[in-house]
């Protein structure tokens, strides 16, 4: 039985296949780990098929499995799990863009206990060379889609990644396109993750055959996997959706606090007694305000965001200046929003407040829940 099993999908590789193979084996003898290489390729029209036949002579650890029907990378990479006979999984790209000689310490931290490991470009130490901008941004577009599905993972597109078994044994994968991790994230049974910083370098033979067609799917994708979340509660993304849940009725008990604090202030303490109301309403506004925050910090801290690991910012007190400075700016959003409706928009004031809490909300979500209980980069 080996110890892991490196899943390389190939179409027309036959400038760089051997290379690849020859590098994994190398790093697993330094290593002394028992390794798998299993080569996927869809029936590649070039001499891939057969430089593969030929090195599987000399080398009794490499396999190979043709495809003839549903071309694509997820799908040849998904088959890769099905084919493999190890208990860990790492995928990594034909064309030299990921170091081989991370596999190691990919396979070492699944061993210390996590479910799926991600090469990432774009955490602190990792990067990209010689992309052209315009792929520069697309792949910050699908990046950035990826990461409201996985607020804690800077790289859920990456192709170099890690994986147990039993992440994906029961996952009913819909693999299509080039985003095969985020269809495991989405889809596969998984509670602790981690992620490495790598260096991509484009492939310095061939040409990368990522489509327009690409972009449309990986949209599909993501919608795909949002509504699969709704229905299966042990994926990551429900997890998800459940601090979404908590942190609006954290909300809602904000507002109860913040109007009945205003209301015990104006009516019951001496600020009552001053003759020039509109003082006294200021003070106790901005009072029941920051009162509301402050119930609204405990409540998330000690419940919406209780199980978050590996912190951004580890003291208490930093995430309460994080999370003044934050809602702040979301008041502020609301604020706008009600303004620019009803002053330029002719909206009905009630509901432009509406509208302007709302999109105030998704801004004190997505903003502290990456930034506030953000997990650190390291
Ligand atoms: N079996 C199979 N079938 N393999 C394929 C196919 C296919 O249809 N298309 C591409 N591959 C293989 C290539 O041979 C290579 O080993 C690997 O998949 C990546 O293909 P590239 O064409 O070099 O991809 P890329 O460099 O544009 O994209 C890389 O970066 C993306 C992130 O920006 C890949 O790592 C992607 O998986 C990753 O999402
Ligand atoms: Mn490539």
């Amino acid at each position: 039985m080996y110890d892991l099993t490196v899943i390389i999908p190939t179409f027309k590789e036959e400038a760089n296949i051997r290379n690849i193979i020859t590098e994994v084996d190398a790093v697993f003898q330094k290593n002394t780990l028992n390794g798998e290489i299993l080569v996927v390729d869809d029936d590649s029209p070039d001499n891939t098929i057969v430089i593969v036949n030929e090195l599987k002579k000399t080398m009794a650890n490499v396999d190979l499995l043709v495809r003839t029907t549903d071309h694509g990378l997820s799908q040849s990479v998904a088959d890769g799990f099905l084919h493999a006979s190890s208990d860990v999984f790492v995928v990594i790209d034909a064309d030299m863009s990921h170091p081989p000689a991370l596999i190691p310490k990919m396979y070492e931290e699944i061993r210390a206990g996590c479910d799926v490991v991600i090469g990432s470009r774009y955490m602190e130490g990792g990067g990209i060379k010689k992309w052209p901008l315009k792929r520069r941004i697309i792949s910050l577009g699908a990046t950035f889609l990826g990461r409201l599905l996985f607020p804690d993972i800077t790289d859920p597109v990456s192709g170099f990644f890690a994986v147990r078994r039993s992440v994906v044994a029961e996952a009913k994968l819909k693999p299509r396109g080039y985003k095969i991790l985020l269809e495991v994230l989405g889809k596969g049974t998984w509670e602790n993750d981690k992620e490495i910083p790598f260096e991509f370098s484009d492939r310095e033979i061939g040409t990368s055959k990522l489509k327009i067609r690409t972009i449309i799917e990986y949209a599909e994708q993501v919608a795909d996997i949002t509504l699969y979340s709704f229905t299966h509660h042990q994926s990551a993304a429900w997890r998800e959706w459940k601090k979404v849940f908590k942190f609006g009725i954290v909300g809602i008990s904000g507002i109860i606090v913040n109007l009945g604090i205003l209301f015990l202030l104006v009516e019951y303490t001496c600020l009552n007694e001053y003759t020039d109301n509109f003082i006294a309403i200021a003070i106790a506004g901005a009072v029941a305000i920051e009162i509301s925050i402050l119930n609204n910090f405990i409540w998330n801290d000690l419940w919406t965001f209780h199980s978050q690991e590996n912190r951004k910012y580890s003291s208490r007190w930093h995430r309460l200046v994080a999370f003044n400075i934050v809602s702040a700016g979301g008041a502020a959003i609301n604020w706008g929003v009600l303004l620019i409706l009803t002053g330029s928009f002719g909206f009905y004031y009630m509901a432009a407040q509406f509208i302007g809490t709302l999109i105030g909300f998704i801004w004190n979500f997505t903003v502290n829940r990456r930034f506030t209980w953000g997990r650190t980069s390291e």
